[in-house]
């Protein structure tokens, strides 16, 4: 398949969000301690997860790392709200203080999906950390504890986000200019 030509236009620099991811860990590491368990939510969210990770550590926490991947589906443009595990996670969560990591928030119906499928399975707490929030487009009740960006509601790209599959190699964050999305 062939790349989806685009404008890219920078929103949020590497180095912006590296002083961002900086101070999240130290927020995180202080509210769910040093023994906690990520789960990343992919694909969006793996460039976001592997840098948080490492800052964790240097916030001086020590966490395990799983991976779920998650599908909603519908007809149209915006998901309808079916939610289906498409890879699940291996370990076991119970009695763990868990942290769901994803790319972005907005309708809010994959995390809550996820939220409540690993509260289900007994762990003792968890809490949601987004990289960008896009507000006034939520559909399910979901908060995120931790928030990167809140986001203007344009669509977005790079450190993981993607157009067709595309573009999630960029080292930054960046909006695809509306007149070259098709
Ligand atoms: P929701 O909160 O269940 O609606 O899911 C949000 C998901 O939609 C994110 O995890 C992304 O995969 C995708 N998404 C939403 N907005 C954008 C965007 O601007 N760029 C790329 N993906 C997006
Ligand atoms: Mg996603």
């Amino acid at each position: 398949m062939n790349r989806p030509e685009a404008q890219v236009e920078i929103l949020y620099s590497a180095g912006e969000i590296d002083a961002r991811v900086t101070v999240l860990a130290e927020d995180i590491a202080g509210s769910l301690g040093d023994d906690l368990m990520i789960i990343a939510v992919l694909k969006g969210s793996f460039v976001f997860a592997a840098d948080l990770l490492r800052a964790l550590h240097h916030a001086g926490a020590h966490p395990q790392v799983d991976f779920m991947s998650l599908s909603s589906y519908g007809t149209g443009m915006e998901s309808k709200g079916t939610v289906t595990v498409l890879r699940d996670i291996t370990d076991d969560v119970a009695g763990r203080n868990v942290l769901l990591v994803d790319d972005i928030l907005e309708s809010g119906r994959t995390l809550a999906f996820a939220r409540d499928l690993i509260r289900d399975r007994g762990a003792a707490r968890v809490e949601i950390c987004v990289l960008l929030e896009k507000p006034g487009k939520r559909k399910a009740e979901v908060t995120a504890d931790h928030v990167g960006f809140e986001t203007p509601d344009l669509f977005v790209v790079g450190y993981g986000l993607d157009y067709a599959n595309f573009y999630r190699e960029l080292p930054y964050i960046g909006v695809v200019q509306n007149d070259t999305v098709d």
